[in-house]
């Protein structure tokens, strides 16, 4: 595993965005998959302006969310759909058709699961997963005790990521209660996965990926332990717990 320290948010936002610009770049296929929340917003921030300065050729680039929540239409504010196309595929003018995000509307969200694995291995699988952290360690929407050999599946939302969310919903009762998450073992799958960690609230989660002795279903994020290429980007703060 690989650790790159930033000082700050807006260091590590500009040292991940520059090093997957350059995966992008190097490569005339790839297929990413890509993270929501408050942690990657400076990261997509700093890719748009790389791809401003130095356009990146995006025929080859194929993207999958990594989650959904379940009941939310693609216009919601709230929902994934709705902040993908503002943070990221609007501003680097990504056709659509290049992009896919779970259904959170499914009727039926077993069978969108399945189609969505199907999505990915047709594609050949992905190349480079990017992930945040939950402050309880998660990774997509898979909370802890979720098994580590589950691909993508509807889950129950813990009630503390919930509450975490909450901030971006009018109130807690409006956050859904379920979503679509890629699992633990499509994620493994993938040939590099990178993890973005910001914040105090996020170094217990990096504590127990980096310094940890266990690889443990109670800490998701663990899993990553067993993979071999491996890159997590901390600031300060995240990493405050680690001697
Ligand atoms: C969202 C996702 C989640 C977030 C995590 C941290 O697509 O995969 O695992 O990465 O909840 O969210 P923030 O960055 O808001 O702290």
């Amino acid at each position: 595993m690989e650790i790159i320290y930033a000082r700050d948010y807006e260091q590590l936002s500009k040292q991940a965005a520059r090093y997957v610009y350059q995966f992008v770049a190097s490569r005339p296929k790839v297929t990413l998959g890509l993270p929501t929340g408050e942690t990657p917003i400076g990261f997509y921030r700093e890719l748009v302006a790389l791809h401003r300065d130095n356009q990146l050729q995006l025929d080859g680039m194929v993207t999958f969310n990594l989650d959904e929540y379940l009941g939310l239409p693609p216009q919601s504010p709230q929902s994934y759909h709705f902040y993908m196309n503002r943070h990221l595929f609007e501003p680097l003018g990504l056709p659509l058709e290049q992009t896919h995000i779970p259904n959170g509307l499914a009727k039926d969200p077993e069978a969108e699961c399945q189609r969505y694995e199907e999505e990915i291995r047709r594609h050949g699988g992905l190349d480079l997963v990017i992930l945040g952290v939950g402050r309880n360690g998660h990774i997509g929407f898979n909370e802890p005790g979720t098994s580590f050999d589950r691909r993508t599946h509807v889950v129950t939302l813990a009630e503390s990521t919930r509450q975490a969310n909450a901030r971006f919903f009018p109130s807690l009762e409006d956050v859904p209660t379920q979503a679509i998450t890629m699992g633990i073992a499509t994620i493994l799958e993938a040939d590099e996965i990178i993890l973005l960690a910001s914040g105090s609230t996020k170094a217990e989660a990096v504590y127990h990926l980096i310094e940890g002795h266990k690889v443990t279903e109670q800490w998701p994020v663990t899993a990553l332990k067993r993979h071999d290429r491996v890159t997590v980007f901390l600031d300060r703060e995240a990493a405050a717990l680690l001697s």
